[in-house]
């Protein structure tokens, strides 16, 4: 299938060489580059914005497709920048959105369209499919995260399975996402429940020149 995609979590390359580390994975074969932005208050870390993004879009040029993870207490905020950064999907916790007075779910989603790209909606591992049943028509991807935001190197989370089966179940054609703890040993759990857009950080940069290896073998396991 063509629809399954692997996308590498930057946070866990060099970050000196940010432009050169995504080259790499996307000579090697990945589809898109997640990139996690976090903001020190939605999450307990903090790594990059916008300026990081425009210039990594400036050296690699127009091709590659950016996947940011607003690890963000106000998502409406950052929409605007990311989408002129260069940002193809920009994925909001559904936790922050709900908690945040300065927009509504509807109104963030049509932000984030109106600024050209795709929207993406982002579940902690305490959140239910429930609470994103409503807002399902307005987005292209779930995200269901694996560990507790904040930190790549985690361990990968299995008990999340049963909320990408429900999804599946649910919404055949909906692209759903996978983050944290990705790997070859967890990654047929997470395809077998349905899930079709992997994003994998140690295991794709942990182990030096493996990363052809490491995506090819990801990308076997999901179709
Ligand atoms: C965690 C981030 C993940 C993380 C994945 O908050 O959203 O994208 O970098 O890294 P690994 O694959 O090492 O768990
Ligand atoms: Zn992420």
């Amino acid at each position: 299938c063509c629809k399954c995609k692997i996308g590498p979590s930057m946070l866990a390359s060099d970050l000196s060489d940010l432009a050169n580390e995504a080259k790499c994975v996307l000579a090697a074969g990945c589809d898109e580059l997640h990139l996690d932005v976090m903001d020190g208050h939605f999450v307990p870390n903090i790594t990059w914005g916008s300026p990081v993004i425009k210039s990594l879009r400036k050296n690699i040029g127009e091709d590659a497709f950016f996947d940011c993870h607003m690890m963000v207490a106000k998502p409406s905020q950052w929409v605007k920048d990311i989408g002129l950064a260069g940002g193809n999907r920009y994925c909001f916790h559904l936790e922050a959105a709900l908690s945040s007075a300065d927009s509504t779910v509807p109104d963030l989603c049509s932000l984030i369209r109106s600024c050209g790209m795709q929207v993406g909606v982002a579940l902690k591992p305490g959140t239910s499919v429930e609470a994103v049943a409503p807002f399902i028509a307005l987005v292209d991807m779930v995200l269901v995260m694996t560990v507790e935001p904040g930190f790549g190197g985690q361990s990968f989370m299995p008990n999340m399975m049963p909320k990408v089966v429900s999804l599946r179940d649910s919404y055949p054609k909906l692209d759903i996402q996978v983050d944290g703890g990705l790997s070859p040993k967890t990654i047929d759990v997470a395809a077998k429940a349905g899930a079709n857009i992997i994003v994998a950080g140690s295991a794709v940069f942990k182990v030096k020149d493996k990363a052809r290896e490491v995506i090819e073998g990801l990308r076997g396991s999901v179709e």
